[in-house]
């Protein structure tokens, strides 16, 4: 038996709660992305912190891409997944020495560098090695996300990248700092943007900040754009790949590159979200006073977007047709916090039987906790069960 993708039979025989990962979805996703870099000579890194299941990152970087890393840890478990250090950006505010050291001694692409100490330590600990590292500032151009306030980070006083009153006496500093190579600007203005529009002042900021650079008599040879492009959590059926020929050509249209320069994105969500469900078993069945639990053994330990950020997941009983009946659909973890859905029309739902969060291949598996000594749960691959 088979409901939507889903192989239900096979499913049923695997431990829940665990993640269950669409290969063919993300293998089409990526071919879309990698057509599309292509068409304006884009570069895209994929940002590791959406999901570093092994797996996930093998098949992405078989396919050419490059990664998008945040601590030390992502810098190698992207190299030991294959993605070759010469296409690995590091970002962070707080990257430590140890951290930097590590990626110096990989020789990484490019350190994405939010404040001047920042710099000034990644050029103390390059002289110690006699090397030079390669650095794009992130600069914060104060845009508007229109996004979930925990996921936004382009507005001023953010605690990400530069501010844009700082940059002249930053590029002094810069004068000074002999192990430092500045190849590039990089932004990102936050995270689940589903109008791709709200990047049009984020190009025009951009095309004004070229200027300045211009003026400075400073040459970049990379504008890294960040990631952001939201994904269709309501209909994952309808939409199961984000629209990226919009949101490529939007930024073709609307920068202005200078001649030799390239523009590097660094996509995480778009790429993996719709290809992962979190699966689930139902433990019981609650009737309250006037409304029914559906109490299932997947909690915010497993996926926590909808405690932490209000976020809706689309949730499917893949083992009934029964007419549908509204329920709470709740965790077991001893927090009030801990539901997925209130009021959610699922068809009517018996102990024993899955359930799906859709949408949930990117922030999913890779935020689960240990919480209340539970289980960090599997990811599992629709071609090898
Ligand atoms: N680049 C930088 C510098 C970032 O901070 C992020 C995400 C990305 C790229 C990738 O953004 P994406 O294409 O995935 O939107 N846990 C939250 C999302 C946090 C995003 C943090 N930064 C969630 O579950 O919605």
């Amino acid at each position: 038996m088979t409901k939507g993708n889903f192989p239900v039979d096979k499913l049923k025989g695997i431990e829940t709660p665990f993640y269950y990962y669409d290969i063919e979805l993300l293998k089409k996703t990526l071919k879309i992305v990698k057509e599309e870099t292509k068409k304006y000579g884009f570069i895209q890194h994929y940002a590791v912190k959406a999901n570093a299941n092994r797996r996930i990152l093998e098949l992405i970087a078989s396919e050419g891409f490059g990664a998008d890393c945040v601590s030390g840890n992502e810098v190698k478990t992207a190299v030991n997944s294959g993605f070759p250090a010469s296409k690995i950006v590091f970002a962070g505010v707080g990257k430590t020495d140890k951290e930097i050291t590590l990626a110096l001694d990989l020789n990484i692409f490019c350190f994405n560098v939010e404040s001047l100490p920042e710099l000034e330590v990644i050029n103390e600990l390059a002289a110690k090695k006699g090397k030079t590292a390669q650095v794009a500032l992130r600069i914060n151009p104060n845009v508007d996300a229109h996004t979930h306030e925990y996921i936004t980070t382009g507005l001023n006083e953010n605690k990400f990248g530069f501010s844009m009153a700082h940059l002249d006496s930053v590029l002094d500093t810069l004068k000074s700092l002999k192990n430092i190579n500045l190849i590039g600007i990089h932004f990102h203005i936050g995270s689940q943007i589903e109008d791709a529009h709200t990047f049009e002042p984020l190009c025009a900021r951009v095309n004004e900040l070229q200027d300045f650079f211009e003026e400075k008599g400073v040459k970049l040879e990379l504008i890294n754009l960040g990631g952001g492009l939201g994904i269709d959590y309501e209909k994952p059926n309808e939409n199961p790949i984000a629209n990226f020929p919009e949101y490529f050509e939007l930024f073709s249209k609307q920068l202005k590159l200078r001649s030799g320069q390239i523009a590097h994105f660094e996509l995480g969500r778009a790429i993996v979200a719709q290809c992962g469900s979190l699966v689930t078993k139902t433990t019981y069945i609650k009737h309250g006073e006037s409304k029914s639990f559906v109490i299932v053994d997947a909690g915010m330990t497993d996926l926590i977007r909808p405690a932490l950020y209000q976020a809706y997941h689309k949730i499917e009983n893949i083992t009934s047709d029964l007419p549908v009946k509204k329920y709470d659909v709740v965790g077991p973890i001893c927090e009030s916090s801990d539901f997925f859905a209130k009021d959610y029309e699922l068809n009517e739902t018996e102990r024993g039987d899955l359930l799906v969060l859709r949408s949930a291949g990117a922030y999913g598996e890779i935020m689960a906790s240990q919480y209340n000594c539970r289980e960090l749960p599997k990811g599992y691959f629709s071609d090898k069960i």
